[in-house]
């Protein structure tokens, strides 16, 4: 009998034809709770669970008692209780790297499109407005030649900074645990051991750490006043990382000049998030890896985590290596 692995949400259609040749595969569609009964049924004698967006916690995995594997179709995990995936013995995997270049475009494009107010202008040309020679208050500012701050010196703030540096032109500085001696050496990068000397210096600041316990509401009122009034932020991060009434606020009073934002505090957030009333600010539902190819990808690469786990393999993307380490 073929083993049992259940879907949710956004798993593309060649890693659910991939899975189907070995597993026999549950499809859920984003938004199905542990309520429901088919994916409670489903979920009690599942081997596998690859998907994204819910959060994977004790409840979920009393639910599931027979799970092996948990693979996030995601390179960010925090949807995952680690410590609770790992006291039930199960394996977790994410999809790092794949997606890099893809995420750097889109916040890349983010910033340029809130420097230059593309979004806003867009709407201008759409509703008949442009009647005369663009006025003054509508121009924005220039990105090229400028310092980028990058906040989380991962795998994706690297390549956002070679963009910055050989595209832009950009002075680099950076805030991340470890110094990283090859971005300093490739793209001529100062690494900031303080966020506030990254927060003071920068004309954007682009925020790409993971969302972890010690990142939460790392940038809130005193570091957005320490920004320069003319700087622009990003979020390319996780919501939680930003106090999103802070920001509000730090828009509001000039504190900082704008900001764009491709993830937010809760997903999908409110049409009444005061956010979304500011004309300083641009937004993105969370798209930094959502091209069809790259989605394609990150997809296959989940299921060949969820494929080697449930062939007594060690799944290549693999977080939790002691439940790898007491299984074998
Ligand atoms: C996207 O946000 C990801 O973590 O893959």
């Amino acid at each position: 009998m073929k083993k049992k692995v259940v879907a949710y949400s956004r798993v593309r259609k060649p890693a659910q034809e991939k899975l189907t040749e070995k597993f026999d595969l549950r499809v859920y569609p984003y938004g199905t709770e542990l309520t429901d009964e088919n994916f409670k049924k489903d979920l009690q004698d599942a081997e596998g669970y690859i998907g994204l967006e819910k959060n994977i916690d004790d409840e979920f995995l009393r639910h599931a008692p027979n799970l092996k594997i948990v693979s996030n179709v995601s390179v960010g995990y925090d949807n995952f209780d680690m410590e609770a995936i790992t006291k039930h013995g199960v394996m977790a995997t994410n999809t790092p790297d794949i997606l890099n270049d893809t995420v750097a475009d889109a916040i890349f494009g983010l910033l340029i499109a809130t420097a230059r107010r593309i979004p806003e202008l867009d709407r201008y040309v759409k509703n008949g407005e442009w009647t005369e020679s663009l006025p003054d208050e509508k121009f924005g500012i220039d990105v090229h030649h400028k310092t980028l701050g990058i906040i989380g010196a991962g795998r994706i703030g690297q390549v956002i900074g070679k963009r910055a540096h050989f595209g832009f032109d950009m002075d680099i500085l950076y805030h991340n645990r470890s110094r990283k001696p090859e971005m300093e050496e490739k793209l001529n990068a100062t690494y900031c051991e303080q966020l506030d000397d990254l927060l003071e210096a920068s004309d954007y600041v682009c925020l790409m750490t993971p969302s972890t316990p010690e990142t939460r509401h790392l940038m809130s009122s005193d570091q957005f006043k320490k920004m320069k009034k003319t700087a622009i932020f990003i979020n390319g991060s996780r919501g939680a990382t930003v106090d999103e009434a802070a920001l509000a606020e730090a828009l509001q009073t000039g504190e900082i000049l704008a900001a764009g934002l491709d993830v937010f505090e809760e997903e999908p957030t409110s049409p009444d998030n005061p956010l979304l009333k500011l004309d300083n600010v641009v937004t993105t539902p969370h798209i930094g890896s959502s091209t069809d190819e790259t989605e394609d990808n990150m997809s296959l690469l989940a299921a060949d985590n969820v494929t080697a786990a449930l062939e007594g393999k060690r799944p290549p993307n693999l977080l939790n290596e002691e439940v790898w380490e007491g299984k074998s």
